[in-house]
């Protein structure tokens, strides 16, 4: 076995940066807004965890029993050498894949890219562990970072699994799917993984669990804030809210403020108001319909070549070709 190698191209200090001008440019704006990969510090992505082993959350079970389905039909499509995994977290579900993968396939080097360093160094050493003949280079860095320095030599695969791609909205999907166009050459691959649009009863749930697990998760971006940016939010007193909005078919989560209050940020020198009732803006999670990702697919430069779904149609695997 080769030892796994992890390059950070995103430091603790580039971290503070990008959290500081999300957090000025969404807490002062109406409505308030905070982008959803603030979620993710230690308790965070530890939050998150506990969130796939809901009941309520079936999206991480439907994937994987998806992926167990159909891995052998997927490495018999995959022409890759490289798999990159975007946002690879613990890289759970890429084991399977790995495994179809190396012993179907001429797949010899595994990228999985985080933002987490400590998520991706137990995952690359999992990793390099379980698959001794497999060349393991994780990457600590963002998706633009990632996709500007893609490795070369090999045919390649993007994944982006576990529906992070609802996290997105439309423009902002577009724009990433052709960052990835522009650095494929043709006929090399992507494999994403995407939430459908199913009913509203079972939807909502996902994202409002009886236990408070996903409220507490909610709650953690503003402990985040604390932490990092010297904030004095009391997250106890903001209320999760979880919505279906039916026009843009996406889960909506806000934060609710549950009196009036003026928060303090000290890095940033700023006073933060709320009104009672005053809600910010915290993840969106579209759910898609099989025809919209073709078409989304289609418009950024890549051709559908399959689409498996479970069969209650809740989560969708497309495998699509740069064209
Ligand atoms: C990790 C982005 C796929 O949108 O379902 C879970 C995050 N948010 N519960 C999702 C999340 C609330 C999750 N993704």
């Amino acid at each position: 076995m080769t030892a796994p190698t992890v390059e950070i191209h995103l430091s603790d200090a580039d971290l503070t940066t990008a959290l500081r001008s999300d957090a000025t440019r969404g807490l002062t704006a109406d409505p308030k807004w905070l982008p959803p990969k603030w979620f993710y510090d230690a308790r965070g992505s530890e939050l998150f965890e506990r969130i796939t082993e809901l009941p309520e959350y079936y999206p991480t079970r439907t994937e994987r029993a998806l992926l167990e389905r159909v891995v052998g039909e997927i490495a018999r499509d995959a022409r890759a050498e490289v798999l990159v995994e975007l946002g690879a977290g613990s890289a759970a579900k890429t084991r399977l894949l790995l495994s179809a993968l190396t012993a179907d396939g001429p797949l010899k080097t595994y990228v999985p890219q985080d933002v987490s360093a400590t998520a991706l160094r137990e995952a690359a050493d999992r990793v390099a562990a379980e698959f001794p003949t497999l060349g393991v280079h994780g990457v600590v860095s963002d998706f633009t970072d990632t996709l500007q320095n893609l490795p070369r030599g090999g045919r390649r695969m993007i994944a982006f699994l576990g529906g992070t791609i609802g996290n997105l909205v439309p423009a902002e999907r577009a724009e990433f799917l052709a960052g990835i166009r522009d650095v494929l050459e043709p006929g090399e691959q992507l494999l994403i993984g995407a939430g459908l649009v199913i009913a509203p009863e079972i939807l909502v749930p996902a994202y409002d669990d009886a236990a408070g697990v996903t409220a507490e998760f909610n709650r953690n971006v503003l402990h985040v804030l604390n932490a990092r940016l010297d904030a004095d939010f009391e997250p106890e007193k903001f209320e999760h809210i979880a919505r279906w909005d039916t026009e843009h078919e996406w889960i909506e989560m806000r934060l609710a403020a549950t009196e009036d209050m003026a928060v303090r940020v000290r890095e940033l020198d700023l006073t933060v108001r709320f009104d009672r009732g005053e809600q910010i803006l915290t993840e969106i999670s579209a759910k898609f319909h099989v025809d919209g990702l073709r078409a989304e697919l289609a418009a950024a430069g890549f051709e559908t070549e399959r689409v498996w779904t479970d069969p209650d149609d809740r989560f969708a695997l497309v495998l699509a070709a740069r064209t």
